[in-house]
């Protein structure tokens, strides 16, 4: 009887707290939380300041009681969208400032941070996600579901429900200072510019206005002929300039705080102004002068490259650098971290450190393309930080990717930073739970381009997990060993997937598994992993050295010197940069081979060990993120396993020589993975 009281109470105590804790991750980092009483003074009144003092009544976590003043003034150390904030006061210029003011006072209420008096200004004015949204609701490298703004039937009616998503997404992106959203795919659809489309952006623009959250389009260079029906696009033709002018006046009816075009022109197949024998800068300036009496911005994307090119990692600098200067003030150029595409390791673009009269922008992707899509527990931050804090030498020592971008190290008149979201109409926005932490940090290092990983890490695990009912332990249980975790995450995957400076060695179908080997007669060498890892008897790497394609040159002293030499190039971009034996000394005395086959092991080390943090954590954690979570790292350890497996037994046929012995053998056979990738591609999707 004793026993069946005690069961009866457990079970009681287990389900009270499991319906406490659930949570399906669809309020993000902005959980409720109970909140004390307080008094909100404020003289204005305004859309935005009414969010504003709504958040401080729902959210505050500081002294019961208290009166919070909101106050607008002029002040010349605080800029258009920065604030002061105090235990008691936010102060800012504008109302978007104050909002920004509030979401970061009750964030450090929430994370436990001191709040001192202290003036906030962004890094970057413009803190835009790039969106690849198609009309049809599908989205480009999506890998949580649908399009929340666009969609297959009834494409023109907006819903109630529409708006209270769209609404939650603008809270979610104000609240982490992120003050743009280009809404569709930058491989345009035409059908964007049309008037029904625009009517749907507008709808859009209004729900995310109030926020702070403007909007922008990708456009297609061909629009004047395919939706305007002009013989030609040439953007030095008359009736095309006249077209978009018209276009461009058509859109700022509609949005009159309409932020500007993002572009991917002459550009894997998008048409462009090279298609017209113009130039990059004929093309963009044509579009930033019919924006710039409403004061919007092109963003003119550098990712471009050609099948015939030796050295694909050189041709964004080889055709942007000799236009720096022509373009107009209002264009921005927009550049991928790395020389080629996202992949888990890239050294940073040399055009950051390269152009010299022209505003350029980093563009980031925080939708997991070639990092385990939406399966992995990658935490981006890491890299994005790597990034951002790479010095450039463009003027000297400390001039950082940070530094050339946002506007500190030369006058520009608007500086920007771009993420590719990772945003969909599942429930938990982003797919894997974990995910959202690149959304909170992209957001956060858009604002702060100088804020640490761990920082960021910290306040996400905070404001996404933290469980009063066990505040005594939660810290040393939960929070250090899970920011641990997310920590590595990002190491972890480039271990298992490129480690040592390889990269796009990813399987064609949608580069989620491994696939060295994947090269079919016909496709483009540019397209197939065996161009960028160059195995063969003699070694493993592309030579991009001086006795190679020379990409060493397009980075300023004393990178190019560094990088060209094997001895001094950093390990992590060793085969980035060069094509070395097999039996290459390293510097921690193992050969080549062995090397690479010790990062492969540690990377499948380190899925092994997540997983067991994880579950020791799980305690902590209601059970429906915890039993997902769980799930997609089983899957992680299995993937990872299988890139290990997978590479080391196809370069093996070029190194000959054997795994060391100390390591754990393989579990899968090249074969049976090759012959699989098809068929486990369809499983992975079917989850
Ligand atoms: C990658 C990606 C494409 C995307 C392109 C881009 O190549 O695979 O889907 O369109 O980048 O950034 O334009």
């Amino acid at each position: 009887m004793k026993t069946l009281k005690i069961c009866c109470l457990f079970f009681i105590a287990v389900l009270v707290c499991g319906a406490i804790k659930a949570d399906d991750g669809h309020q993000l980092w902005l959980r409720n939380k109970k909140a004390q009483p307080v008094t909100v003074l404020c003289v204005k009144k305004s859309a935005t300041l009414d969010i504003a003092k709504k958040e401080l009544l729902l959210g505050w976590q500081g002294k019961a009681g208290t009166t919070v003043t909101l106050s607008l003034l002029k002040d010349k150390n605080i800029s258009a969208s920065g604030y002061r904030i105090s235990e008691n006061t936010v102060q800012a210029t504008t109302d978007i400032g104050i909002l920004y003011g509030v979401y970061e006072l009750l964030r450090r209420q929430q994370t436990g941070e001191a709040v001192t008096n202290e003036i906030s200004n962004p890094s970057y004015s413009e803190r835009i996600l790039n969106h690849w949204d198609n009309p049809d609701g599908s989205i480009e490298r999506g890998y949580a579901g649908n399009s929340i703004f666009w969609r297959k039937d009834n494409p023109f009616t907006v819903t109630d429900a529409d708006k209270a998503l769209w609404q939650e997404y603008a809270r979610a992106n104000a609240s982490v200072g992120i003050n743009g959203a280009v809404l569709n795919n930058v491989n345009a659809s035409p059908l964007i510019l049309t008037a029904d489309y625009l009517a749907r952006t507008k709808a859009i623009a209004e729900v995310l206005r109030p926020y702070g959250v403007k909007v922008f389009l990708a456009v297609k260079f061909s629009s004047p002929a395919l939706v305007g029906k002009l013989p030609t696009s040439d953007p030095l033709d008359p009736a095309v300039i006249a077209w978009w002018k018209e276009k461009v006046k058509e859109i700022y009816t509609l949005i009159p705080d309409f932020g500007g075009f993002l572009v991917k022109a002459s550009s894997e197949g998008q048409p462009g102004p090279q298609d017209f024998g113009r130039t990059h800068a004929d093309g963009a300036n044509m579009l930033a002068d019919a924006l710039k009496p409403y004061k919007g911005i092109v963003m003119w994307r550098a990712f471009v490259y050609s099948p015939n090119d030796k050295d694909r990692a050189k041709q964004a600098y080889n055709e942007f650098v000799p236009l720096d200067g022509q373009f107009r003030d209002n264009v921005i150029i927009q550049v991928k971290n790395g020389p080629i595409d996202f992949q888990p390791r890239e050294p940073f673009s040399p055009l950051f450190g390269a152009m010299k009269k022209t505003a350029v922008m980093p563009e980031f992707q925080i939708t997991q393309e070639y990092l385990g899509h939406s399966i992995h527990l990658v935490f981006l931050a890491p890299m994005w930080e790597e990034c951002l804090q790479s010095d450039t030498y463009q003027f000297g020592a400390g001039s950082t990717v940070a530094r050339c971008t946002d506007g500190s190290a030369r006058p520009q008149q608007y500086s920007a930073i771009a993420g590719v979201a990772n945003i969909g109409l599942d429930t938990n926005w982003c797919g894997h739970d974990f995910a959202q932490s690149n959304w909170y940090a992209f957001g956060r290092m858009a604002w702060n381009n100088k804020i640490k990983s761990e920082q960021l890490a910290d306040e996400w695990i905070k404001l996404t997990f933290s469980d009063d009912d066990h505040a005594a332990e939660w810290n040393s249980n939960f929070l250090s060993p899970v920011k641990t975790m997310m920590l590595n995450s990002r190491e972890a995957a480039v271990n298992y997937m490129t480690p040592l400076g390889l990269h796009h060695i990813m399987s064609a179908n949608g580069h989620y598994g491994p696939g060295p080997w994947w090269a079919p007669a016909r496709m483009r060498a540019d397209w197939t992993p065996p161009y960028y890892h160059k195995a063969d008897s003699a070694g493993i790497g592309f030579n991009r050295s001086k006795t190679g394609s020379n990409a060493v040159e397009q980075y300023n002293a004393p990178l190019a010197a560094q990088f060209n030499d094997p001895n001094t190039c950093p390990d992590n971009l060793l085969l980035w940069f060069h094509h070395l034996p097999w039996n290459f000394k390293m510097k921690s005395g193992r050969t080549l081979w062995d090397e690479l086959c010790y990062k492969y092991d540690s990377g499948v080390q380190q899925v092994r060990g997540f997983q067991k943090i994880w579950d020791k954590a799980g305690m902590y954690i209601d059970t429906a993120r915890f039993k997902a979570v769980q799930r997609k790292l089983r899957l992680e350890a299995m993937n990872a396993q299988l890139w290990k497996d997978a590479c080391l037994l196809y370069f093996q046929q070029f190194s000959k020589m054997p795994i060391p012995y100390e390591l754990e053998r393989p579990m899968y056979n090249l074969d049976d993975i090759i012959k699989n990738d098809m068929r486990r591609k369809d499983y992975e999707q079917s989850l």
